[in-house]
């Protein structure tokens, strides 16, 4: 078969596809069966969900970042974000299940992960008040195409099309000897259907609070000195964790305006052309990290019981309050 020759007839459909602006947004989370709210963009609504733990924005359109904001702070969280007041319990070790709302299939491209630690960064609510730019993130899932000639053709099958055959979800993996206490997750989708036109990439990224408990009976100090931090470190929490802790000080990793350039290779192709390889865009991986490999990524049933994340106070956590305004 002759790809060179396919690929023209794919550019040509391709440019027939009418250019939607509703894409999508993060809905709600799975954490070990229980159901966490995300985000409702509906339009008129100015404040997120009271009890959700995926940060507000004003993508009401549910739109995207395009590369030409890349050095903005929009890129952080999205557009205008500001972080939600719950947090999401999780233990480290636990595997976090995004439910996206939908997914259009054009949008191709790589999904990917990244934590930051709301520890030291003069908190005493965890990541509630954090100032979103003092955030530096490491990236804990990279998900490739996989599979660039698994179907034999271009633009050939993406992490994005098995987040699609998950129920339009995806599998975060949380390093099971994580630090306990608070961090935002950064989800992210880069599409890449109009990636070989300038600033055409467009990348959707979504932040969600988590704490991570401590080990059952144990007790961590995430805002002693007064949140200044850095608290955690592997000497304090020797009695704490079992094994070597992964610690995030302040600092470490990369700020979000940092993470990417419009001409990286990653975010500036055309996958409509045969592809030898593809660059993920952003730093790699940490080596501690325990993403969920593109293959084992699957649908978690809708579960019965609906969770109540807590709200971070000084040294523990409480329930956060029930949700009274309802959408
Ligand atoms: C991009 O940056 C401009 C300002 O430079 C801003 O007006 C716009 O809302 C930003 N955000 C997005 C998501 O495009
Ligand atoms: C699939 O996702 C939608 C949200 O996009 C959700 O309403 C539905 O319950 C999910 N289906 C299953 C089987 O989890
Ligand atoms: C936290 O507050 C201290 C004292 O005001 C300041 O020196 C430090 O730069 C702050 N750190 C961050 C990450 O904002
Ligand atoms: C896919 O591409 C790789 C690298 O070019 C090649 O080694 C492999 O044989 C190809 N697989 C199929 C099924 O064509």
């Amino acid at each position: 078969m002759h790809l060179p020759t396919l690929a023209p007839s794919l550019l040509f459909l391709h440019s027939l596809l009418p250019v939607v602006s509703a894409h999508s947004h993060i809905a709600y989370l799975i954490i070990n069966n229980i159901h966490y709210n995300g985000y409702d963009p509906s339009p008129g609504r100015t404040t997120n969900l009271p009890n959700a733990v995926v940060w507000p924005n004003t993508a009401q359109d549910d739109g995207f970042v395009p590369p030409s904001n890349y050095t903005h702070p929009d890129i952080i969280c999205h557009r205008d974000s500001s972080p939600a007041q719950a947090h999401a319990p999780v233990k480290a070790g636990d595997k976090i299940h995004i439910q996206w709302n939908g997914w259009p299939v054009s949008h191709r491209g790589p999904v990917m992960s990244y934590l930051a630690s709301c520890t030291g960064l003069n908190t005493t609510d965890g990541c509630a008040s954090v100032d979103k730019t003092a955030l530096t993130w490491t990236k804990i899932d990279n998900s490739s195409p996989g599979f660039l000639n698994e179907t034999g053709g271009v633009p050939g099958k993406w992490a994005s099309d098995h987040l699609i055959a998950s129920n339009n979800s995806w599998l975060v993996g949380i390093p099971h000897n994580l630090a306990p206490g608070p961090y935002v997750l950064r989800h992210e989708i880069i599409a890449l259907h109009y990636a070989n036109k300038k600033d055409g990439a467009q990348n959707y990224p979504n932040c969600v609070n988590l704490f991570v408990e401590p080990p059952a009976g144990k007790v961590v100090n995430v805002v002693a000195n007064g949140g200044r931090g850095p608290v955690l470190t592997r000497t304090t929490l020797a009695p704490v964790m079992t094994g070597p802790a992964v610690v995030l000080a302040p600092g470490e990793g990369v700020k979000a305006t940092k993470l990417y350039k419009s001409d990286d290779p990653g975010v500036s192709l055309d996958i409509y052309r045969t592809l030898t390889g593809y660059e993920i865009p952003g730093p790699t991986v940490a080596g501690w990290a325990e993403p969920v490999p593109v293959k084992s990524q699957k649908k978690v049933s809708e579960p019965l019981t609906t969770g109540t994340p807590v709200r971070v106070e000084g040294t523990r956590t409480v329930p956060f309050p029930v949700e009274k305004t309802a959408a």
